[in-house]
């Protein structure tokens, strides 16, 4: 409408005029995905998202998604400013893994080698031997475990386990969750199946392990579009937040996709899963944050980003 129109053509007048560049990931609103694709930004995984915001010339990052993103970009970057539409914008597994408990479970088994999810504080990540991200998981931890170090993980005990049973690693997990993908339900997952029977099943390694048992492919957002593309199956039942189906379905337009279930039968619905906090960020406050970026500005305490940045590094040189 008329004025997500006018907000479209401000922002795109605001990030030259700032030098900056919209960084987004796949569960935002579409129009912020189209934006940041249309303007040269980037549309992405949570790891992608860490790359291209540190390979980018641009002196303002402008990161829709969620907190431990912008924190992550201004960790790699502290030279750039880097706003967040929503400060608030948080995620169920940075909350459920406050920093002084888990560094006392850090603390209670000194031997361990801390693994931590990218779904975290930048005190969590200053605390930890190397971070992680979906994406990268399983080949960290199975290097990890390749050298025979015990392993102590967290915040999330659904990709923990994943983790586990893909790599043979037996960890000491912290047990958090993301409370999207824990809605998951697998019992009407079967539902839907016997309706579907030729549908491929894409599913976040956030969900539960029964769910992720019945994955045809089991990735990142990012890894999931590609299965996707390269799956010949014409229909997809997807365990994640709604905000993939943008780009799944621009990238295969021939294809159908359905959400896989939250409730009780084999009801497929397309709003259920959603990420209330990747749902803040919006055109409005993307504009709002580039017009006036009191309020809107991440930082991190100096000390903390760069004993953050350490496993941070890690983990991207282990990737490139
Ligand atoms: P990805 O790294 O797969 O983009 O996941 C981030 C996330 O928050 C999933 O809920
Ligand atoms: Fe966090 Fe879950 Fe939201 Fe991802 S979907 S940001 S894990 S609460």
């Amino acid at each position: 409408n008329d004025e997500k129109a006018q907000y479209i053509e401000k922002i795109k007048l605001l990030l030259i005029e700032k030098n900056a560049v919209l960084v987004a990931h796949y569960y935002t609103d579409p129009e912020i995905q189209a934006l940041a694709e249309e303007t040269g930004g980037c549309v992405a995984d949570s790891l992608e998202m860490a790359r291209f915001g540190k390979q980018h010339s641009a002196e303002t990052l402008i990161v829709a998604g969620v907190k431990f993103m912008g924190e992550t970009a201004k960790i790699l970057t502290p030279e750039k400013s880097v706003l967040m539409p929503e400060l608030e914008a948080t995620c169920s597994l940075d909350l459920g893994c406050p920093i002084d408990e888990f560094s006392a479970f850090c603390d209670e088994n000194p031997d361990h080698t801390v693994v931590v999810y990218a779904n975290t504080s930048a005190a969590v990540k200053a605390r930890a031997d190397w971070v992680v991200t979906s994406s990268i998981a399983l080949e960290i931890v199975d290097m990890l475990e390749s050298e025979g170090k015990p392993i102590l993980w967290g915040p999330d005990r659904h990709l923990g386990s994943y983790i586990e049973k893909e790599t043979g690693a037996k960890m000491l997990m912290w047990q958090g969750a993301c409370i999207v993908h824990d809605e998951f339900k697998a019992s009407a997952l079967r539902d839907l199946k016997l309706q579907y029977p030729d549908a491929a099943v894409l599913v976040h390694p956030e969900s539960p392990a029964n769910v992720v048992e019945m994955a045809d492919a089991v990735g990142s957002t990012s890894q999931l579009i590609k299965a996707s593309q390269e799956m010949p199956n014409t229909h997809f039942i997807v365990a994640t937040d709604k905000g993939i189906f943008y780009k799944m379905e621009q990238a295969n337009p021939e294809k159908t996709f359905l959400a896989a279930p939250t409730g009780g039968n084999g009801a497929t619905c397309r709003s259920c899963a959603s990420c209330p906090w990747m749902a803040m960020n919006g055109l409005k406050s993307i504009h709002d944050a580039l017009v006036s970026p009191i309020g809107k500005e991440i930082n991190v305490d100096e000390s903390l980003a760069a004993q953050a940045l350490i496993p941070l590094n890690r983990m991207l040189n282990f990737a490139a």
